[in-house]
């Protein structure tokens, strides 16, 4: 059974490769490799035994996506990751975020239901919830006003979808990721920021390595228990298993509605110390780290209610935050030459 992976050489998207290929699903990726390459395709061929077919075009170019679906014709399911996702850099560039983020995702409506592709999984995030009035937060919480274009395209994205799937024969599952973080026991994928990293976990591995001289710690004036932002980080692998269940869930007719969504994460909030002593105890590194101001946009503190996921999708993230910080640990050594 083919299933296209859109975004399929990026973080998550590798990692949801592997995890398909595991469960017998044939993949196809679509990648325009903005923000990642095209040897991710050898790694993952390391691991499963079997190498994914790679179409390099970008989604946004309507006719290049149109010829894709008609040439793939058996194509049974999509899982949508590909998008551009720095939070500040789409507060500088906004229509290069809603371009790329929205056309892309219109593109592949249209040609799923030109080609009456039925399924798609789709890339949401807990970003749509803002600061929560309650937490932990769940599935029926209000979606707040977007903080950055990043978050809108994520908002209107699934608005999209809805208003879609009123005219087609078509299901969705939007996922909403929490903090992902970590990367495969192989070591052969894992996170590969572009130049100087925005978030926690690749800064904490790039200081401890020695490219980045110490980590700024966004804050401690929070009202949380000691004072750093708390948020629900769960490992890549967890979260690439969901996408595998959300597919089969589809492809069984096992929907309840013809859209879902779901929160990925793990119910536990951790604050940025607990992560930095968790990192420092599973690496037995020191890390130079320095508490600076708030950083602007930043949500005091965000875990997730995973009850529904749980329950109706049978998943639950099982690896600790220990885990997480191993496997990063051991990605970065391993693609530094380090080990
Ligand atoms: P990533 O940048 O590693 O992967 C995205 C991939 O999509 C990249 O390989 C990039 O080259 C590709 N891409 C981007 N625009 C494209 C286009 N127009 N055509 C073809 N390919 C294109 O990011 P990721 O962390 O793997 O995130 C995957 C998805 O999950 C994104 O939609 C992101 O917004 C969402 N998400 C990520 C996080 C996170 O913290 N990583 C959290 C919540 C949601
Ligand atoms: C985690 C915590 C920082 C870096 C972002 C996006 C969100 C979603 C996930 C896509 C925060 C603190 C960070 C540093 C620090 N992505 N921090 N020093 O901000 O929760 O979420 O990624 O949908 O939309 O906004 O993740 O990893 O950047 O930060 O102290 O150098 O670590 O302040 O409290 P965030 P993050």
């Amino acid at each position: 059974m083919k299933i296209l992976v859109t975004g399929g050489t990026g973080y998550i998207g590798s990692h949801t490769v592997v995890e398909l290929q595991q469960q017998g699903f044939e993949v196809v990726i679509v990648d325009n490799l903005s923000n990642s390459q095209a040897s991710v395709v050898d790694a993952i061929e390391k691991i499963s035994g079997v190498r994914p077919l790679l179409e390099v075009f970008d989604l946004v170019d309507k006719e290049k996506t149109a010829d894709f679906f008609h040439q793939h014709n058996d194509i049974k399911g999509v899982i949508h990751f590909a998008a551009f996702k720095a939070v500040g850099e789409s507060v500088a560039k906004p229509l290069l975020y809603y371009r790329n983020n929205l056309v892309s995702l219109m593109n592949i409506l249209e040609s799923m239901g030109e080609n009456k592709v039925e399924n798609l999984v789709f890339s949401s995030s807990c970003t749509v919830y803002g600061q929560p009035d309650e937490l932990p937060v769940s599935e029926k919480a209000p979606i707040k006003k977007a903080e950055s274009p990043y978050g809108n395209t994520k908002q209107i994205s699934e608005e999209v979808i809805q208003d879609t799937l009123k005219s087609l024969p078509l299901k969705a599952i939007a996922l909403r990721y929490f903090n992902p973080i970590g990367a495969h026991e192989s070591a052969l994928i894992g996170e590969l920021p572009l130049g100087v990293p925005n978030n926690l976990v690749p800064f904490i591995t790039q200081t401890a390595i020695g490219i980045r001289q110490q980590l700024n710690v966004f804050g401690d004036d929070y009202n949380t228990p000691d004072g750093t932002a708390v948020r629900d980080y769960i490992h890549v692998v967890d979260l690439a298993q969901a996408h595998v269940v959300a597919v089969k869930r589809m492809i069984e007719n096992r929907m309840k509605h013809n859209f879902e969504i779901f929160n990925l994460g793990t119910g536990n909030g951790f604050s940025v110390l607990e992560v930095i002593k968790s990192f420092e105890k599973v690496s037995g590194e020191k890390l130079n780290y320095k508490i600076v101001g708030r950083r602007a946009g930043d949500v005091e503190q965000v875990w997730a209610d995973p009850s529904w996921s749980n329950e109706e999708l049978g998943w639950k993230a099982k690896k600790s935050l220990d885990e997480m910080n191993a496997s990063a640990w051991k990605w970065e050594k391993a693609y530094r030459g380090k080990e």
